[in-house]
């Protein structure tokens, strides 16, 4: 046979193999920089995963809206998930890279959604109930209705599996439900049920630096992708410790797992060997074990930082991938909304 044409059929059997590839689909809102639990907790498996599923992977700017940020701050907070997906190895060629709100046919999937969603359960929701402690002059209804957004975006390409941590399954069992919900309504089998993609042992929940709990995006327990080599070395030596171990092979306070957890992600097996050892001897000095863990986490991130930069400052590269990820994903969702309308009836006077 020819081999320009075994060439062209293999090329047609691998793009048309994406076609039958199980919807990955993930976002992450465009509210402050991504940290270190944000890369090795979710993008890294974004990156590994998109050459196995066909993935979309957005950045939820309409999300960030509930809380009313300026109009000036609304590209330089996109550009920055955008710099920091690429530069963590997302491919734009390879998975659909796009804006929530460059995609106008989420938000009429959203309003539709809308219908099948109950206040009751939406009050009954988790980080409802949290966001509105913590922000009881702003309860306003984008905040209550923020799960059936979530699910407008998971439906909006029929996706069968998002990677969320834990504090976002309850949204995606939400989903779950207003996509069941429609189906029965209407009589169809329209909506797969979106799981939670598991990594199994390969999730990592990196820690805080402040002695407990996961990193988070607030008052320096977290370390961020973006940060300069001296800013991370200056939070990791004021990472909280404790006096030191009175025992040999004793347990490890939170604190200080916590931060063993981080070096077992950046640094080289001998090296978290060789900490340990010291721990479990009592001749653990903290102060080097902090100096080692800075240096390590600075050697990790530094190719992304860089990264970051380049992406930064290529504003026509970035356009040409903002512009090619929309046109991608609107082409799914506009799909997705015309059978939708067809199912409702909604079908043009
Ligand atoms: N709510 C998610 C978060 O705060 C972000 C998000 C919005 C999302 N839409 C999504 C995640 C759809 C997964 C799928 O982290």
């Amino acid at each position: 046979m020819n081999p320009v044409l075994i060439l062209i059929f293999f090329s047609f059997a691998l793009s048309n193999n994406k076609i039958n590839m199980e919807i990955v689909l993930s976002g992450i809102r465009s509210t402050g920089n991504l940290h270190l639990g944000n890369y090795y907790g979710a993008v890294q498996n974004f990156v590994k995963m998109q050459h196995d599923y066909n993935c979309f992977f957005f950045i939820a700017d309409l999300h960030s809206l509930t809380t009313h940020p300026k109009p000036d701050d609304w590209k330089a907070n996109v550009k920055q998930v955008l710099c920091e997906y690429l530069a963590a190895g997302i491919d734009p060629e390879v998975a659909t890279v796009y804006i929530q709100s460059d995609v106008p046919e989420i938000s009429e999937l959203y309003l539709i959604l809308n219908m099948l969603a109950y206040k009751g359960e939406l009050e009954r929701t988790t980080t409802f109930k949290d966001k509105a402690r913590q922000q009881p002059d702003n309860i306003n209804a984008g905040l209550l209705t923020y799960p059936v957004l979530m699910a407008a975006d998971i439906l909006i390409h029929r996706s069968n599996k998002v990677p969320v941590g834990k504090d976002q399954e309850q949204h995606l069992e939400m989903a779950r439900n207003f996509g069941q919900r429609f189906n029965n309504m209407y009589g169809v089998d329209y909506f797969p049920l979106p799981a939670a993609f598991n990594f199994g042992k390969n999730l990592v929940k990196i820690p805080g630096l402040d002695g407990t709990g996961k990193m988070g995006k607030s008052d320096g327990n977290g370390i961020y992708l973006s940060e300069d080599a001296k800013s991370v070395e200056k939070k990791v030596m004021r990472a909280v410790t404790d006096s030191g171990p009175a025992e040999k092979n004793q347990k490890m306070p939170e604190a200080i797992e916590n931060l063993f957890t981080i070096l077992d992600v950046v640094s080289t097996p001998d090296t978290v060997a060789f900490f340990k050892e010291k721990y479990n001897n009592c001749e653990i000095r903290y102060g080097d074990l902090k100096k080692q863990l800075a240096q390590d986490i600075n050697k990790s991130i530094d190719p992304i930082r860089q990264r970051i930069q380049e992406f930064s400052s290529n504003e026509p590269l970035l356009k040409k991938i903002v512009k090619m990820g929309q046109e991608k994903a609107r082409e799914s969702a506009s799909k997705t909304v015309r059978e939708v309308r067809e199912i409702m009836g909604l079908k043009g006077f």
